[in-house]
């Protein structure tokens, strides 16, 4: 039978605790909750009214059930409130020593029986448990941030933890509606030994200045469908515990310089730009604790005003390639209005673009998303040729042909000869760099990479690449390019991975040599992340889907070009690709696919 728990304390009621307490007391339980002073309680309180009152606005909760939630609130100034609770979860700021004094005391206080549980994130549960006469009864509930909202639990049980205790806290999360993942005690523990790496990366390639706070957002958000990007997130939990977390998981795991915290996050803190619970971090806020962003000296001009800023009139578009990316491309500039020329290397690759164009445009006619005249005016619109010279009279040329730089540069020069003077010619690639094909004309301020994403007709984020030769014009000619088509244009430097690549499959490595290190499981790592981060999908599935060849090169590029020692392929990777297990597409790659 599991324990059963009628009271339970929640020890600091900030970001986390607050949500915490909501969690408890919507499921019926009772909770004293428990603040260092009068002022940090009536916080508290105020986050949970309001959290609560918007639950109620939006008929997610009824007034009378908001109202038996608070009844079942004892808002209290010390621990000694806490004899009579059957656990107690604490979540104070993220700092061993005041963890380790907290529990020394609820060690005191609370019953012999009671559960001590800490939501620490990145911390030792077993330093912290031995701070107590009884570590087997101290286990880590960590819950995700907003606490009501986010689905899982990892229960983290170091090597004293009784069986017990673990079994009925599972049992607990059940109760709670959540779904836990039960784990060894290692720093960073799944979700954020995952996300936390990501995190620090964005804000580094902010500080460099390497794209705007909305750029990386924005390509995190439309490229990899996360619910946040990385830095609107790490307002969220907070750029002070953001700050110990990386500190403490670069201490204990391993001492990864990923996870040495960028010095703009040390100094953001000490200026008391804490994220969303200060009303100011990466973005400035309506007022401290609110989520609404609101302008600020760094916003960015309204998009027109932009867009108008030199950039080049563009009618007509060649596509120079006959694959996925390229099909795809031609489709997407003839139906926003644009005259478009392909050029594939024969009649016979021509013809086959052709047709898959026409099937596209047709599934777009009977999903009811286009109009048949529509249909018939962008494929009208578009010229097939096999010969480069046709494209003589373009105003913009988009390269998406194989993967190889010595095509590429190749092609760039016969564009160069060929193509009138003031043409923008744009590259796909997701690898190469983009100045080493610039260089391969005499006009390299007029090339830029345009990095559309697949299926280019429905993703709707293409990376702009500027290299250290692109022009302003071009640039804002490729912006401007980019709202015509009804995408959103991110700008980035010439770098391995540009925005989306350079965070994604890092992360994704990092997922694999989790599962290398039999710290969790392909299912577990999974749940973690689509749980806690809201992650469409998980990094197992997801290279499952992208192909494990593919980013097996990609990780390569970014290992090659950033020398970053972390960046280092996974091992596991590189022998599943070895065996043929490649994904989906061969129907084994980290799961088999053939049995499901
Ligand atoms: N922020 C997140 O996204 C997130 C997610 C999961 C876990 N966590 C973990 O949760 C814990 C709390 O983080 P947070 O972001 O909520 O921090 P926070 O700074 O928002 O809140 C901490 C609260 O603890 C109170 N406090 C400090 N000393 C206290 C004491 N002696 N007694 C009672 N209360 C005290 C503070 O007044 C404050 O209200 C940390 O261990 C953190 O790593 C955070």
């Amino acid at each position: 039978m599991a324990r059963e728990f009628t009271r339970v304390g929640v020890v600091g009621l900030g970001t986390m605790g607050a949500g915490i307490v909501e969690v408890f007391a919507r499921n019926g339980v009772d909770v004293t909750a428990v603040e260092i002073s009068d002022g940090a309680l009536e916080r508290g309180r105020a986050t949970l009214t309001g959290s609560t009152d918007r639950a109620v606005a939006k008929g997610k909760l009824a007034e009378a059930e908001r109202d038996a939630l608070l009844a079942r609130v004892d808002f209290r100034v010390g621990l000694d409130a806490l004899h009579d609770v059957d656990l107690v979860i604490e979540a104070v700021p993220e700092h061993l020593d005041l963890k380790q004094r907290i529990f020394a005391e609820l060690d005191r206080v609370c019953k012999p029986e009671a559960i001590l549980a800490t939501n620490t994130s990145s911390l030792s549960v077993t330093e912290i448990s031995v701070a107590t006469t009884r570590p087997n009864q101290v286990i880590g509930i960590h819950f995700f941030n907003p606490a009501p909202v986010m689905k899982l639990v990892e229960v983290v049980r170091t090597v004293v933890t009784s069986a017990d205790v673990v079994a009925d806290v599972e049992a607990l999360c059940e109760r709670l509606g959540k779904v836990d993942v039960t784990i060894s005690d290692r720093a960073g523990f799944i979700a954020n030994a995952l996300l936390f790496g990501y995190l620090n990366h964005a804000v580094g390639m902010f500080e460099a200045r390497y794209a705007t706070r909305e750029d990386i957002d924005a390509a995190m958000k439309l490229g990899c469908g996360l619910p946040m990007g990385p830095l609107a997130l790490m307002d969220l939990i907070g750029l002070d515990t953001a700050y110990e977390i990386l500190d403490t998981m670069y201490r204990r795991g391993g001492r990864d310089r990923r996870h040495a915290p960028a010095p703009l996050l040390k100094q953001m803190v000490t200026a008391g730009l804490l994220g969303r619970k200060s009303g100011r971090g990466f973005y400035t806020y309506e007022r401290p604790g609110s989520p609404k962003v609101v302008p600020d000296e760094y916003t960015p001009l309204a998009a027109d005003a932009a867009l108008a800023d030199g950039a080049r009139a563009i009618a007509k578009v060649g596509v120079v390639g006959s694959g996925t990316m390229a099909t795809g491309i031609i489709e997407v500039f003839a139906k926003a209005g644009y005259e478009v020329v392909s050029v594939t290397r024969g009649a016979e690759k021509s013809a086959k673009v052709c047709e898959a164009v026409k099937t596209s445009l047709n599934k777009g006619v009977v999903r009811g998303k286009l109009s048949e005249t529509d249909r018939d005016d962008a494929l009208g619109r578009i010229t097939w040729s096999a010969t480069l010279e046709h494209l003589a009279d373009v105003d913009l040329v988009v390269e998406a042909v194989i993967e190889e730089l010595s095509v590429k540069k190749a092609l760039f020069a016969s564009l160069d000869e060929i193509c009138k003077p003031g043409v923008v010619l744009a590259t796909t690639t997701s690898s190469l760099p983009v100045i080493d094909v610039a260089m391969a004309t005499q006009r390299p301020a007029d090339v830029v990479g345009l990095h559309f994403f697949n299926p280019a007709p429905i993703m709707p984020l293409v990376e702009i690449v500027q290299t250290i030769r692109t022009s302003a014009e071009t640039s804002a000619t490729a912006r401007a390019v980019c709202a015509k088509l009804g995408k959103t244009g991110v700008v980035c430097g010439d770098r391995s991975g540009f925005i989306v690549n350079a965070l994604l499959f890092p992360y994704l490595n990092d997922a694999v040599k989790m599962l290398e290190a039999s710290y969790s499981t392909a299912d577990d790592i999974d749940y973690a992340m689509k749980l806690g981060c809201g992650y469409p999908m998980g990094p197992f599935e997801l290279l499952d889907v992208v192909g494990l060849d593919v980013s097996l090169a990609i990780q390569r590029e970014l290992y090659l070009e950033l020398r970053e020692p972390g960046f280092a392929p996974a091992p596991l990777l590189e022998h599943l690709v070895t065996a043929g297990y490649l994904g989906r597409k061969t129907g084994r790659g980290f799961r088999d696919h053939t049995r499901r």
